[in-house]
């Protein structure tokens, strides 16, 4: 048993109550329960997201190397799992001990990780496969969130001189993280799922450069507060993404079966919720009037977190797991209609509430759909991993050492 799904469906499970909670008290039905908005967002992006890409990126490099399946590395998966409790337990009451363990054990996790992922070549030293550098590349940007992060209640900031150092952290884990890791899954996945290649299939190099400039613009941006940064790796890093998206909406397009199913939508509809911050970036930068610049400074974060990333995720993680515990089933996207809808009317309702007064009830009205959205998702991926455990489990009670 890959330990590492395990974590992912209890995180997503927490995610799925946590949601909850964030309804019930927007609508003061439980309003005791509140102030658990980092963890919220991190149970999804730590914690869901986050486990399933180091349980799952050693298997897909040593796949493409041709090299055995690697075990379990029970070093790494102990430092990011200690590391993830002392966070949850220290980032809410703001514990400095408890965080500077917490990020430090993560940060040493994930230098593990991207080691172990570049060993994982052909025998004879081939250069890293192009998906392989999306992946550690990506590993690399979280490495500068996580310091960031870790810091923001150390004093790090003013040491390293960020300016503004959340939006660093929220740049480097989600325009480097995650970008660059789900464009390395859509390359690895798209051709097995779709059975088609990409529309270009010579554009995914310069994706990868264009991508991690544009990363690498977004978060120096921020950090320097230089407009020069942060345009022109908007720049990169948008058209990036578009060339990303036509590349696998195009050899789809008029393909009616391939639509007939929520997976796709999910894949490619959670870009949207992307591409919204975006969009309305100009304004707030330019602070048009009656424009609520700051309700979506504050809120925009959790909307692209449950619309994107964890939408993404609602694609792969069943995917990945069937392929794992049941690689003679269908090769099929996870997700559901009632999740797609769901989600979206949630990003919906969340930015409807900035803009109205007294956004409360569709603040709560978001978080209901999110919750919704959820359930069909940890209850697919329960049924894959139930017979895995049962058989696990038989199989210790009746192992021959007894
Ligand atoms: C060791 C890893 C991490 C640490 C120590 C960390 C720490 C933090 C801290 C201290 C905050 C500020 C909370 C506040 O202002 O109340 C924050 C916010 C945030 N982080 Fe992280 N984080 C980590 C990983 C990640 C990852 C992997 C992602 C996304 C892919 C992420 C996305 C965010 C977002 C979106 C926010 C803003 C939340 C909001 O405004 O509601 N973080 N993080």
């Amino acid at each position: 048993m890959n330990l590492y799904f395990l974590m992912t469906f209890l995180f997503l499970s927490v995610a799925g109550l946590t949601a909850l909670d964030a309804a019930l008290t927007s609508w003061t039905i439980i309003p005791w329960v509140n102030g658990l908005r980092w963890l919220r967002v991190h149970f999804i992006t730590l914690g869901a997201l986050t486990e399933l890409l180091f349980g799952l990126l050693p298997l897909l490099a040593a796949r493409r190397a041709s090299l055995p399946k690697p075990r379990t590395r029970l070093d790494i998966w102990l430092l990011l799992n200690a590391g993830l409790l002392l966070l949850l337990a220290g980032i809410p009451i703001v514990n400095q001990v408890l965080i500077f363990a917490g990020g430090t054990l993560i940060f040493s996790a994930t230098l593990l990780l991207g080691h172990q992922l570049y060993q994982l070549r052909p025998a004879n030293r081939a250069p890293l496969s192009l998906p392989s550098r999306f992946y550690i590349t990506g590993l690399g940007f979280f490495l500068v969130g996580i310091i960031v992060g870790t810091g923001l209640w150390l004093g790090w900031s003013e040491a390293l001189a960020i300016k503004t150092p959340i939006e660093v952290h929220i740049h480097a884990n989600n325009w480097g993280l995650m970008s660059l890791v789900f464009a390395g899954l859509l390359i690895e996945i798209y051709p097995k799922v779709t059975k088609r290649p990409f529309h270009w299939p010579n554009s995914p190099q310069k994706i990868y450069w264009m991508m991690s400039f544009g990363a690498l613009g977004l978060v120096f941006g921020p950090w320097f507060n230089s407009l020069y940064l942060t345009v022109p790796g908007l720049l990169l890093h948008i058209g990036a993404t578009g060339w990303l998206l036509l590349n696998i909406i195009k050899p789809v397009w008029g393909d009616r079966a391939q639509w007939a199913k929520p997976g796709l939508w999910h894949l490619i509809t959670a870009y949207f919720w992307f591409l919204a911050p975006v969009m309305i970036a100009p304004l707030i930068i330019l602070k048009v009037p009656g424009f609520p610049g700051a309700g979506i400074e504050q809120n925009a974060p959790q909307a692209l977190i449950y619309g994107w990333v964890l939408q993404f995720g609602f694609a792969i993680i069943p995917y990945f797991a069937r392929r794992q515990f049941q690689p003679q089933a269908e090769v099929a996207l996870g997700g559901s209609w009632l999740s797609l809808i769901a989600v979206h009317l949630g990003g919906i309702a969340l930015w409807v509430s900035i803009f109205v007064e007294n956004g409360g009830v569709w603040h709560g009205l978001a978080y209901g759909l999110w919750t919704m959205a959820i359930v069909p998702i940890a209850l697919e991926l329960w049924r894959i991993l139930h017979p895995v455990l049962v058989d696990d489990a038989m199989e210790t009670a009746v192992s021959p050492t007894d």
